[in-house]
């Protein structure tokens, strides 16, 4: 497939989301997928609509650890609730950015955010491969089952190393596959936009990162989506000005650390009662 076509698959997907959102009938009603990811204080912040509209695989605010003044970009933004949440923890004095390229959603998160109140936020149209801001200008990257949207994921890690400021963070939630499956195997599992058949392995995602050079890798899988596939947080850093790792007592990278055995990791309900009824979205 073509990255074109990719993008088109995509789109038209979140798209028809956006719409049936916006309509008040959708999206996730499983209790490891969407809004039932977020615990009730962090919902009872939002205007309901931007939590009906949530379509993520995880909660990246929770591990994002914001600070005030931070600037944040939320790659694939959606209806955007993690940029909502990330401007009430970052205050006036910072910035939330969410980046999306569907016409659709990016309307829906404007008028979420009206709701909200917000007036720290901005809503980029844009290809997370080609992130519309400058290098060096982000503190915080965060992402919501996205990255496996990507036509062309090492242009995504790329981007997210360039715009980061040294010293900078990302923190992540995405599906990611087993080392074991080929890609025919994800293919089977699952369509594109439904978050399924272009997961990276835990391997891929680790190299791809690391390629890019951003150091610190953790992929710490939180729940099996499929067979041999996990919903996982995803954190990495870029190097601070000196090159060097500014985490302070970082461990090894999960690459070099046996992994959690996906097999003993609770199971997220699949009862088809998402969007697309198959995967997380
Ligand atoms: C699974 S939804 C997640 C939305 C949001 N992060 C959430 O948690 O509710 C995927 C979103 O990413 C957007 N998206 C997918 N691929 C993209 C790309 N290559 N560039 C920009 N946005 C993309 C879609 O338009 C859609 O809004």
């Amino acid at each position: 497939m073509t990255t074109e076509a990719i993008h088109d698959e995509v789109r038209a997907h979140y798209a028809q989301a956006a719409i049936m959102a916006t309509e008040g009938a959708c999206c996730s009603s499983g209790e490891e997928i969407g809004p039932e990811l977020y615990s009730a204080l962090e919902r009872a912040e939002l205007p309901e609509a931007a939590v009906l509209a949530s379509l993520g695989c995880g909660n990246p605010i929770a591990v994002a650890e914001l600070h005030e003044g931070e600037r944040v970009l939320d790659l694939g933004s959606g209806g955007g609730i993690d940029v909502l949440l990330s401007a009430k923890r970052i205050g006036p004095t910072g910035r939330a950015f969410g980046l999306d390229m569907t016409d659709e959603m990016l309307a829906l998160a404007q008028a979420n955010a009206s709701a909200a109140g917000a007036t720290n936020v901005e809503f980029l149209k844009g290809h997370i491969g080609a992130i519309p801001l400058p290098a060096n200008s982000i503190d915080v990257v965060i992402s919501n089952c996205v990255i496996n949207l990507a036509a062309d994921k090492p242009a995504v890690f790329r981007e997210i190393a360039r715009v980061l400021r040294p010293g900078g963070r990302m923190g992540v939630s995405d599906i990611v596959a087993d080392d074991r499956l080929t890609a025919d195997e994800r293919a089977a599992r699952g369509s594109l936009a439904g978050c399924i058949a272009g997961t990276l392995s835990f391997g891929e995602f680790e190299a791809g990162l690391a390629e890019a050079g951003l150091v610190d890798v953790q992929i710490t899988p939180t729940h099996l989506v499929t067979d041999g596939m996990a919903s996982a947080i995803i954190k990495a850093t870029k190097p601070g000005p000196d090159g060097r790792s500014t985490q302070l007592n970082a461990g090894p990278a999960t690459g070099s650390k046996p992994r959690i055995s996906l097999d003993l990791l609770p199971v997220a309900a699949s009862d088809g009662a998402t969007c697309s009824g198959d995967g997380c979205c």
